[in-house]
């Protein structure tokens, strides 16, 4: 397929991102990077500790603003878009985080409503069914009245997926939504986030280092590089095609090999392993 000819498989962009620089002080975390997010797609984005996944999705929601380059969402440009408007654009979009997930003084109800007393007009009482509705769909039906320090890690998780998806938003981001699981749990809550971001048919944007996670779950992913291709797009594709990349930073990362031993560890002992040797 040539360059100019439109991908049939690739719904409407949702999100476009042109040459997109960000410096901090001296520092290049983000280094020329354009991808566009489709309609329906599970877009991954992935790569090493600190090569610049979470700056990313932060200027995606705007809460970073770039050194230079452009963000298209909705087809509206909003690297200078004024507060209020953002805050308006924001209504349409889930987030989950995996710090601060959970505001520990509120209920899990209380969690779950947040997006609707800030975002929505409706009263007390539809607020409550809506809430009701979220929960059951996460599995936490009777667990809305504890605070988050009473249920377990996973719950947490399902109570965030709740509140994030708590406005049926067209457009989802999320940062590492699974750390801290067992794989089990990883992929209970992997495989509820797909049913139910599938279900209100939203766009999701994903931040993850757990390669289950990445092969579970994305239809398009791109990798960041590190060292010498800091905050570039080292490989961009569908999961068959980042399988099949050539390039070794991107087949070590996947299949881990730290040791260059030819043993095949995963890539979340590669991840910890770099992590260990940053200590
Ligand atoms: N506000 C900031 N001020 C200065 N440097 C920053 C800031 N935010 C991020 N950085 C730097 O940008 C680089 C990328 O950080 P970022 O958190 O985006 O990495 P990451 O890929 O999400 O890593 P991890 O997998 O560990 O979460 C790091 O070197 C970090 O120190
Ligand atoms: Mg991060």
């Amino acid at each position: 397929m040539s360059a100019a000819e439109p991908d049939a498989t690739l719904g409407e962009p949702i999100i476009e991102v042109d040459s997109l620089v960000r410096h901090f002080g001296k520092q290049t975390v983000l280094n020329g990077v354009s991808f566009k997010v489709h309609a329906g797609d599970t877009f991954v984005i992935m790569g090493g500790s600190g090569c610049g996944k979470s700056t990313l999705l932060r200027h995606l929601i705007g809460t970073e603003k770039p050194t230079s380059g452009s963000i298209k969402i909705f087809g509206q440009e909003i690297t200078g878009m004024k507060a209020d408007a953002l805050q308006k654009l924001r209504g349409r979009y889930g987030m989950l985080f995996q710090s601060g997930a959970l505001l520990q003084s509120l209920t899990v109800a209380e969690n779950v409503a947040l997006p609707l007393v800030e975002h929505t007009p409706l009263d007390a009482g539809l607020i409550d069914t809506v809430v009701k509705m979220k929960l059951e769909q996460v599995g936490l039906t009777g667990h809305g009245h504890k605070k988050p320090s009473e249920i377990s890690g996973g719950m947490k998780k399902r109570a965030a997926l709740a509140r994030a998806l708590a406005l049926d938003p067209p457009l989802v981001f999320s940062d590492e939504p699974t750390a801290g699981l067992d794989p089990i749990m990883t992929a209970v809550v992997d495989e509820l986030t797909q049913r139910l971001t599938q279900k209100i048919g939203a766009t999701v944007v994903v931040v993850t280092h757990d390669m289950n996670s990445v092969f579970r779950i994305g239809t398009r992913i791109i990798m960041l590089g590190t060292g010498a291709n800091q905050g570039r797009i080292i490989a961009q594709g569908t999961p068959e095609e980042i399988r099949a990349d050539p390039d070794p930073a991107v087949q070590q990362f996947i299949n881990g090999d730290p040791d260059g031993d030819g043993v095949d560890d995963t890539g979340e002992l590669l991840y910890r392993d770099m992590l260990l040797r940053k200590l």
